[in-house]
């Protein structure tokens, strides 16, 4: 197998989620309201209190930096940082719309962190370091970044057959495309899905104090040609294995998507699970 160099793994996270950043704010109301418990549990496991400097790696179009914004409220200031321009366009956006001015965002690596040693009180990340290429490096970043004694809460998903809220699209694509078997070091939606994966290198970076838990809920939609469109205009991975079906296939597929979901339907709409993995680590004193 063909291995990718770092660099050209992050130019094509960084093209991937600007290409998709649209979809992003076109479903961000949608998508704030079905992951924001996500959030408070993430400012909640990096004890985010007032006065907090905070950093957020990778916030995308701005979770959680935007709820640890208002914890730390005016004392406080939060940077966070992606690789996607286009992304925190939108973060900046809904920033300014909520009359936040403790919070910035910037463009950057999480694997080489453009901080000083010892200078953030806590460390947030929701759905980014599984898209990594240089996990172990990013994590001595992230260490060498935070203040001593200070807290790191990331998210990330957990394992496949737990999350058919992901899964569905990607099983359904199969049917059409002989893929071969995913590289488990590649960077992708489950590379941290296995248990104690992220915590290990954290560890080995020289985090102490590290817990995890498996966090299941699910994600609520109308229907399911709402879900297949909502995911398809903002899961960068699944539109790029999307994007190489033929245009019959395309909507064949879109047809055995909404289908599927069927198993999921309750009295009151879909209910389709999730499972993530919250892992929490401590910087030494
Ligand atoms: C699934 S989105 C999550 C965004 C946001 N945290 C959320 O939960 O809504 C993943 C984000 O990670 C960013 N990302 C991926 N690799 C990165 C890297 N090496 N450095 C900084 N950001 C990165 C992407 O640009 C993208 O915005």
């Amino acid at each position: 197998m063909t291995q990718q160099t770092p660099e050209r793994a992050i130019e094509g996270q960084r093209q991937d989620w600007n290409r998709v950043a649209g979809g992003w704010e076109k479903w961000d109301r949608f998508f704030d309201e079905q992951m924001t418990f996500l959030n408070h549990r993430l400012v909640a496991d990096a004890r985010l209190r007032s006065g907090m400097h905070v950093l957020d790696l990778g916030s995308g179009t701005g979770y959680p930096a935007l709820l640890a914004a208002q914890t730390v409220g005016p004392r406080g200031s939060v940077i966070g940082i992606d690789l996607a321009e286009k992304m925190l366009a939108s973060a900046q956006r809904k920033a300014t719309s909520l009359g936040f001015s403790n919070v910035t965002f910037r463009t950057g690596d999480v694997t080489t962190l453009p901080f000083e040693t010892n200078s953030f009180d806590a460390v947030t990340s929701r759905f980014c370091l599984m898209f990594l290429p240089e996990i172990p490096k990013a994590a001595v970043e992230i260490v060498r970044v935070l203040k001593p004694g200070a807290w790191l809460a990331a998210a990330v998903w957990s394992a496949p057959d737990k999350n058919p809220y992901l899964m569905i699209p990607i099983t359904v694509i199969k049917q059409f495309l002989d893929l071969p078997p995913p590289d488990p070091t590649a960077p992708g939606i489950f590379r941290l899905a296995k248990p104690a994966d992220l915590a290990g290198m954290l560890q080995q970076a020289g985090f102490m104090n590290l817990s995890e838990e498996e966090f299941v809920a699910d994600v609520r939609f109308a229907s399911g040609e709402e879900y297949c469109a909502s995911l398809m205009d903002i899961a960068a991975p699944i539109q790029n294995l999307f994007a190489k079906l033929s245009d019959q296939q395309k909507t064949d597929a879109r047809g055995r998507i909404v289908t599927s979901v069927d198993q999921y339907r309750r009295a009151d709409g879909i209910a389709l699970p999730i499972a993530v993995r919250m892992v929490v680590a401590r910087k030494p004193n």
